[in-house]
């Protein structure tokens, strides 16, 4: 599980940088340094400290949601000390792009990676992939018995399935890949068939794989690593994954990334640091949180990669942001709560 810490995590040099009641930074040393606006909440930070460490350039933290973090941009504007912006979807990303809050970054790294993981501009670029699919509890459903976001439907799945709530963007991305593959009202259409099966809507990933272990339902659908994260504590724990949609687009694939902020003060530490996680700090990065890697030639973290390979929906992450306004107008149509 996440660990608590004070609003900002300083590098492995400490500097005083101090925060007021309201969270305004007040004073920097003048030191070298680069500064994260993070909504990831994983216990990530050994990568930065080994960049602190072989670069001698400290990174220093803001954390918060990645919508908040975002909103913290566009009020600050160029009074922000952010350099870089790193979030745990797409969607926040491409909105942060949308409006204007990010600068191009001109990286032949950066351009070498998957082009759908990139934005054209390069306003972003995915540094770790997060799979979110069908998880099941082996006991009470036979693997042969699924297939698709869109079979769990069927009314075979009745009373047995948990899902993520609405106003989470990992659950809003999914629907907005639904809503670009299917056009909204057939997406309607499943989310509704997800409603009327009575799904069970829990308010966490980590709520949804316990609730399948302990018999609440049999089947539901979270990110990839918590279920790494739990079975890391845990062997036995009783889920396994389904790679969904295999017949079809592919499995729905999120990305954790990053962008240089448009009014960054070290735009080129920025790139720096980004081009770092993305080559030598990759391993360091995605292993930390059991993600898979975006740089194809680092392999994934042991555990995730005993569950072998599988087909990716190859959909630029940028299309979740476009249909995100969508996604939320939908499940609030379909009554998903
Ligand atoms: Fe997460």
């Amino acid at each position: 599980m996440m660990r608590n810490r004070s609003p900002w995590l300083i590098g492995a040099l400490l500097l005083p940088l101090v925060l007021n009641g309201c969270g305004i930074i007040d004073a920097f040393d003048g030191d070298q340094a680069v500064r994260v606006y993070s909504g990831r909440h994983y216990d990530l930070e050994e990568a930065f400290e080994e960049y602190a460490t072989e670069t001698g350039i400290d990174v220093e933290f803001l954390y918060g949601g990645d919508a908040e973090l975002r909103e913290r941009l566009r009020t600050e504007g160029e009074d922000t000390l952010a350099d870089v912006f790193i979030t745990a979807d797409a969607a926040n990303l491409q909105l942060a792009a949308d409006e204007e809050l990010l600068q191009p970054m001109d990286s032949a790294i950066v351009s070498g990676l998957p082009d759908n993981m990139v934005h054209p501009d390069q306003l972003w670029v995915g540094l770790s992939k997060r799979v979110r699919t069908i998880m099941y509890h082996p006991d009470r459903v036979d693997p042969s018995e699924l297939s698709t976001y869109e079979d769990l439907t069927d009314p075979k799945w009745k009373g047995r399935l948990c899902m993520r709530n609405s106003n989470n963007v990992y659950t809003q991305s999914l629907v907005a890949s639904l809503i670009h593959h299917h056009g909204y009202d057939a997406a309607l259409e499943i989310v509704d068939g997800w409603v009327a099966n009575d799904t069970e809507i829990l308010s966490n990933d980590i709520v949804i794989l316990e609730t399948i272990a302990a018999g609440g339902c049999d089947v539901g659908i979270t990110n990839h690593y918590y279920l790494a994260r739990l079975l890391e504590d845990d062997p036995d724990f009783p889920v396994e994954p389904f790679w969904a949609n295999q017949d079809q687009q592919g499995v729905h694939v999120n990305i954790s990334g990053a962008g240089v902020t448009a009014d960054a003060d070290n735009p080129d530490l920025a790139v720096d640091l980004i081009e770092w996680l993305a080559t030598d700090g990759q391993e360091s990065f995605v292993y930390g949180n059991n993600e898979y890697p975006v740089n194809p030639d680092v392999a994934g973290p042991p555990l995730v990669r005993e569950w072998g390979t599988f087909l990716e929906d190859p959909l630029n992450a940028a299309e979740f942001a476009s249909l995100n306004a969508d996604a939320i107008r939908l499940m609030n149509e379909a009554g998903y709560d």
